[in-house]
Parts: C-alpha cells; structure tokens; sequence
C-alpha cells in the first residue's frame, strides 16, 4: 500500500521499495517514448493507449508509467509522486521547477517553440498582442528584446487568435509548419529547439541512485543505437 505523507508542503510516496514510477503523457511522447522502451526490450503490461488504467507496470522490470497530462509532468516529478518523467522542453522551460535534474536529451517529439503571425508588418503602435499557452516563456522571451507585450492566455487553437483579431501574433509550437500554414500564418521567430527530456526527482536520485543509474545508462545506450541507425540508413 502507498502511504503517503505531507513534507514540507511536497507529497511523498513512501512506501515504493526499490520500484520506479515514470511520468509520461499518452499521445506523441508516449509512443515515442515506446519505441525507446521497444528497444530496450521493455514491455508494458497493457496497451496504455487502450487501456484506461492510469498506472501501467512494464514488465519484469519494476518500473510503472504513470499517465498524466503533458503539463503535469514535472508537477509529479518535483514532489516526488514520480521519481522520473519524460516532458517536453517547452513545459519544462514553461514550469521552471528546482526539484529535479534533466540528464538526458530523449530526442523525441521534436519541434520548435516560435513566433508566428500573418505574412504582414507587425503593427508598430502600442504594446503588441501575443497569444499563448506559454505565457510565461512568452513574457520572458519579450522582455530580454525589451519589447513590451500583452500576454493572452489561451489553451489551444492558437492560430486562431490572429485571425479573428484577437492577437498580434502567437507563440506556440511548430513541427511540419502544416497547421501555420492552413491558417495563413508564418514564422516570425524561432524561440527555441523543443524534444523531450528526462526528469528525475532529486530524492530518488539519491534514495534510488542504482536503479535510476542504470536506467539512465540503459537509455543513452538505446538512444545512441536509435542515432548510429538513423546514421547507417543515410
Ligand atoms: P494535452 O493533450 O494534455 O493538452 P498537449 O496538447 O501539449 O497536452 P501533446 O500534443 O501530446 O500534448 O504534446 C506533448 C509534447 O509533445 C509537447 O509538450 C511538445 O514537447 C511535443 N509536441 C507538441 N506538438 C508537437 C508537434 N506538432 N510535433 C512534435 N512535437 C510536438
Ligand atoms: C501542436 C501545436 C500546433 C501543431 C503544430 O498541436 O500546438 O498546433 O502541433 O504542428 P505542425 O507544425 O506539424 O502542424 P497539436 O497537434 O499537439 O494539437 P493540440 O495542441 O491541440 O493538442
């Protein structure tokens, strides 16, 4: 059984013995992600994109993935309900947190985190209107060019924003450039180089280290054979 116990305002699993729980989010970065575990020869118990469990044990290894929202990765991993994740450079970039270390670049759910808006000048007067999720990588990227801007918070569909004449522009995330391209939009910035990375909460590094070090070891070695592969097949 799980105890679980308040600790200086973080929430603490104690009762886990040696076993590791993955965070991750079902979709791109899951099956991706799946295809790392493939070559490791790691097999989940159960379909995790079928099944409705949102604990999913793989098999013969002691570990677990536990699902959650791609947003709430790094929430689980810093208090410890997690003891690893895999997110998203953009959500991490976005959420800032102390409590966990990032070993490891996944290449993965690649993208970039941009500037778009219409193929038009920018209006010049006023502080511009920039819609997005990531309101607070947004604020930052701004204010280190010194340029004053209105933030607008929304959850999806940013494209949209500027052509109903809701924002200036946007920052989101582009991969093929296909979605920016239906709406009539184009990249004014590139913001940032986005994959997924690997997370580890600070305690399990250390109460856990044997484990998560070869987790960690065993996933270099899978990530450098996927590299020497895409390398051979060019
Ligand atoms: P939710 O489904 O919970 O609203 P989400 O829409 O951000 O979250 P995904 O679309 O699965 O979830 O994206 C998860 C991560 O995958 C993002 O944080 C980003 O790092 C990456 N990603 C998002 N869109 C793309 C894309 N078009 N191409 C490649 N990677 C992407
Ligand atoms: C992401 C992002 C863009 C789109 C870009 O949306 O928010 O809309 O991908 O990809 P592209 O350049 O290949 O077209 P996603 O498909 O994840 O939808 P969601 O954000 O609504 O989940």
């Amino acid at each position: 059984m799980v105890e679980m116990r308040l600790q200086a305002g973080r929430v603490r699993g104690l009762d886990r013995g040696s076993t590791l729980a993955i965070a991750v989010s079902k979709g791109r970065i899951l099956s991706e992600f799946r295809t790392l575990l493939d070559r490791m020869e790691i097999k989940c118990a159960e379909d995790p994109e079928t099944s409705r469990s949102l604990v999913i044990p793989l098999k013969d290894r002691g570990l677990r993935l536990v699902i959650v929202r791609a947003a709430d990765v790094p929430t689980y991993v810093e208090y410890g309900a997690a003891d690893l994740g895999v997110a998203g450079k953009d959500v991490l970039l976005e959420y800032r947190g102390e409590g966990f270390y990032e070993p490891l670049d996944l290449d993965i759910a690649r993208c970039k985190l941009v500037v778009a808006g219409k193929a038009e000048p920018l209006p010049r007067a006023g502080r511009l209107r920039v819609a997005t999720k990531y309101v607070q990588t947004t604020r930052r990227h701004f204010a280190q060019k010194g340029d004053q801007v209105e933030v607008i918070h929304l959850y999806g569909s940013m494209e949209l924003a500027p052509l109903v004449g809701l924002a200036d522009c946007i920052v989101d995330l582009m991969d093929t450039g296909n979605t920016l391209k239906a709406n009539g939009l184009v990249v004014l910035e590139t913001i940032a180089e986005i994959s997924a990375r690997l997370i580890i909460n600070k305690a399990a590094m250390k109460m856990k280290n044997t484990a998560v070090k070869a987790l960690i070891a065993e996933l270099a070695k899978a990530l450098d054979q996927t590299a020497t592969d895409r390398n051979l097949a060019l």
